[in-house]
């Protein structure tokens, strides 16, 4: 039996001026499983993810975190309620090193200095940065900026892990550790919502899928039961030609 939800949200709406970015989306994110989130771009993932974190404010619908409505909560509050989450573009300090950026968001998070670089450490050796743990972000390829992103929210030990496109720019064997790192993450009891465009990982990785178009659930499912979902094929063949997506 799996258990009951962290994240529960109900029919969250987020219009920009006329367009509508999320659109009465409803999904629950349960500890120690993988929810996956495609869509092809501009379906309104990211938008979904800032509405979750607090960086907007949704237009409709309500948000619960353990039974506790957040709806109304800025950003810090749901980071102390347990929210963590990735930026689709990278934002590291740029003056401190690798470490010291992972470190800051822990001490922010009250650890004191010595364990917030024990944990920083021990993250970024796990995501396999530990040759520049004392360089700094730019020092470091896009990949492994996504990779410091990605450490900066797990380090944390969130409820609730928010993962924007973190495999984008890695190679294969960042990649494989990188998986490794997640799942190893959600069997600690973390509940990870995993926004990504390859459908390869995504299928391999997900535990259930939410596919989106244009700001609507179209489905959810098993990664199988999406694979054949009528309404996720017409989306992504349909489109292939232009976008280059495949399923
Ligand atoms: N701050 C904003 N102001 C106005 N429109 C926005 C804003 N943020 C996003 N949008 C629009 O909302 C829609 C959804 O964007 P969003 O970034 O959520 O898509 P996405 O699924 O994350 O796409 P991608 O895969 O390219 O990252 C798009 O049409 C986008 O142009
Ligand atoms: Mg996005």
């Amino acid at each position: 039996m799996s258990e009951s939800p962290v994240l529960v949200a109900e029919n969250l709406t987020k219009r920009f001026g006329g367009l509508i970015a999320v659109n009465d989306v409803s999904l629950e994110a349960i500890p120690r499983q993988i929810l996956g989130i495609m869509g092809q771009n501009g379906a309104g993932k990211t938008t979904l993810f800032n509405t979750f974190a607090g960086i907007y404010k949704a237009d409709g619908g309500r948000l619960l975190m353990d039974g506790e409505d957040i709806t109304t909560y800025p950003a810090w509050k749901r980071s102390i309620a347990g929210i963590s989450r990735t930026f689709q573009i990278p934002l590291p300090i740029w003056s401190l090193s690798v470490s010291e950026n992972v470190q800051v968001g822990l001490i922010a998070h009250g650890k004191s200095k010595s364990d917030a670089k024990r944990i920083a450490d021990i993250t970024l050796v796990d995501l396999g940065l530990e040759a520049k743990m004392s360089s700094l972000p730019s020092d470091l390829t896009p990949g492994q900026l996504r990779l410091l992103e990605f450490a900066r929210a797990a380090s944390l030990r969130p409820k609730l892990l928010l993962l924007d496109e973190v495999f984008a720019g890695l190679s294969q064997v960042e990649q494989r550790s990188t998986a490794a790192v997640v799942r190893k993450l959600k069997d600690t009891g973390i509940a990870i919502i995993w926004i990504e465009h390859n459908v390869r990982l995504m299928m391999e990785l997900a535990d259930r899928i939410v596919a989106m178009d244009h700001g609507r659930k179209i489905a959810v499912g098993s990664p199988l039961e999406i694979a054949r979902n009528p309404d996720v094929i017409s989306v992504y063949l349909g489109r292939q030609k232009t976008a280059g997506a495949q399923i």
